[in-house]
């Protein structure tokens, strides 16, 4: 399973880049909003000077025409920008429609296997099941994720299954046995994988051993 980074925040890209262990971003317009320089054009430029990687924009638009012009204009600011589209009507039929211009699109805000099967027949490259915001209505997020992924591998659809709205590591590990191409994560999640308390208390009692025998 890859990981993404779900932040607009530069600094923690250019952290988390700095691991070598992302290989792409996703922003919505929220995790913008929250940006000094909250200027979408600006903030995916320079996410895309920093990671190679696809860099996930959402159109704002909400009706075909202007979401695929939209679409259009974002998936000019650089060669990595993949397109994030929502999972309705005007969605589908801007992504069937730009998928076939090879605009990679990442379908968002999915909450169903229907959602996820329809993403796929319109040619999305990625789709985009939002776990937590399940798990916080009394739904299993993870559960959406392993159905998509065993139809997605029966059918050998293309479109790559993004676990989003990923709340704590254990989502990772889930979604990793879950099969999920992907993982995308608040910064705040990555240092957390990152983490053990033992992995701590092992160098403090290595450095402490090498110390007493160094002088
Ligand atoms: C994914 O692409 C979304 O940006 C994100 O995962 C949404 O997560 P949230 O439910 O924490 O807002």
């Amino acid at each position: 399973m890859r990981i993404f980074l779900d932040t607009a925040n530069i600094d923690e890209i250019r952290e988390a880049a700095s691991l070598g262990i992302i290989s792409g971003v996703t922003t919505n317009p929220s995790l913008v909003s929250k940006e000094a320089t909250a200027d979408y054009e600006t903030v995916i430029k320079t996410i895309c000077s920093i990671v190679s990687g696809s860099v996930s924009a959402e159109v704002l638009a909400e009706d075909t025409d202007s979401m695929i012009e939209e679409a259009r204009v974002k998936a000019s600011w650089a060669p990595n920008v993949t397109i994030k589209i929502p999972v309705t009507a005007a969605g589908l039929k801007a992504t069937s429609v730009l998928s076939k211009e090879k605009v990679d699109i990442n379908m968002t805000l999915c909450f169903s296997v229907n959602q996820a099967l329809l993403a796929a027949l319109a040619g999305a490259a990625y789709v985009s099941p939002f776990v937590g915001r399940l798990d916080d209505v009394g739904h299993d997020g993870m559960q959406l994720v392993k159905e998509i992924v065993d139809i997605y591998n029966h059918y050998e659809f293309n479109t790559k299954v993004i676990a989003a709205s990923i709340r704590h590591p254990l989502h990772c590990v889930v979604a990793a046995k879950a099969g999920a191409h992907i993982a995308t994560v608040p910064y705040s999640v990555l240092m957390q994988m990152i983490r053990h308390p033992l992995t701590d208390v092992g160098i403090e009692r290595f450095l402490s051993d090498w110390r007493r025998v160094s002088g």
